[in-house]
């Protein structure tokens, strides 16, 4: 409980139980709205403000973080900050705060399920039968790939990475991964480090768990979708940017890939005229790998306990940018 209760801006609408801990340590400037608030409402908010609870919808910018004299620290309820000028934050002394490990399996498990619903067709086979075009069993009706024996390729092999590495393990998949840093084998995991091309190239399924950053930006773009099977599956639940949007149009459309899932779009929410929504051989779903009841629970306690920390002038116990604690 901190005394002269610091002012917290929270962006959204969020359970009650996680409400009532933050009014506890805090006076709550709540955006009491299921949508964000638009820019000007989020500087004019902010600008009072000493903590910020933000999602990733919130788009943290220089000028945001100099609209508020008095901001001390960003608690972002996502594992991922591109949303949030960490640079910027740094730079004036800011801690943020992010939420890894608690969604590691959450979202890995959507992730799987996106690579079975695909190569499975399981949104097809649902759709077939609303339609009603099942009128018989048939030898050649909504035929998929199989997952077992198959290769899985995982770019970016970090917690998330190596969680949808034991699940394929339980499927028999053969398993490649690349990541920046090398590192130890896993116990209970036989994956076989490659790089990024040679990913492509060789994998049935591919599977990206990258941070977006300067780096991985369109780090899969029409290049490197050219080099994928006629029959491979592309799955992204990392961010959209990482692929070029446009480059996968133009590969689904010509069928190499040969079909994709993904959770998360160059633009979220998709642009209603996007072309990728006119193409079949694609699953959108939108941005929710995270979202169990029991995760995303465990994700707002943990931004909660981030501005506790920040705010009663303890280290943030998940911090993005720990080099703030250097200085
Ligand atoms: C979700 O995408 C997250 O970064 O937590």
């Amino acid at each position: 409980m901190i005394d002269n209760k610091p002012r917290v801006f929270v962006g959204r609408r969020l359970p009650q139980e996680i409400i009532d801990r933050l009014e506890l340590n805090f006076e709550v400037d709540l955006w009491d709205s299921d949508m964000p608030p638009d820019r000007e409402s989020l500087i004019e908010h902010i600008s009072k403000a000493d903590g910020i609870f933000s999602l990733l919808t919130e788009r943290i910018d220089e000028a945001i973080i100099e609209s508020s004299p008095s901001l001390k620290v960003i608690s972002n309820m996502a594992v991922g900050t591109d949303n949030i000028d960490v640079a910027s934050a740094t730079r004036h002394n800011i801690p943020v705060g992010n939420t890894p490990g608690v969604l590691t399996e959450t979202t890995a498990d959507f992730a799987f399920s996106l690579l079975i619903s695909s190569s499975r067709r399981i949104v097809d086979a649902d759709n077939y039968v609303r339609a009603g075009h099942w009128k018989t069993w048939g030898p050649s009706i909504l035929l998929g790939r199989d997952l077992f024996g198959a290769t899985l390729g995982i770019i970016g092999y970090g917690e998330i990475g190596q969680a949808m590495a034991r699940r394929a393990t339980g499927f028999n998949m053969k398993i490649l991964y690349n990541r920046r840093t090398p590192i130890e084998p896993i116990d209970g995991i036989n994956a076989s480090y490659a790089t990024v091309d040679q990913i492509l190239l060789q994998s049935d399924f591919v599977s990206l768990h990258v941070p977006l950053t300067p780096d991985t930006r369109h780090m899969i773009g029409a290049r490197e979708l050219s080099l994928m099977k006629d029959s491979a599956i592309l799955i992204n639940t990392a961010r959209g940017p990482v692929v070029d949007q446009e480059a996968l149009v133009e590969a689904l459309r010509a069928g190499r890939p040969e079909r994709a899932a993904i959770d998360v779009t160059n633009v979220e929410p998709i642009d209603m005229n996007d072309e990728l929504l006119s193409l079949p051989n694609v699953i959108i779903a939108p941005h929710i790998a995270s979202a169990s009841v029991a995760t995303r629970l465990k994700m707002a306690n943990m931004a909660v306990d981030n501005l506790i920390a920040g705010l009663s002038g303890e280290k943030l116990i998940n911090c993005a940018n720990s080099e703030v604690y250097d200085k």
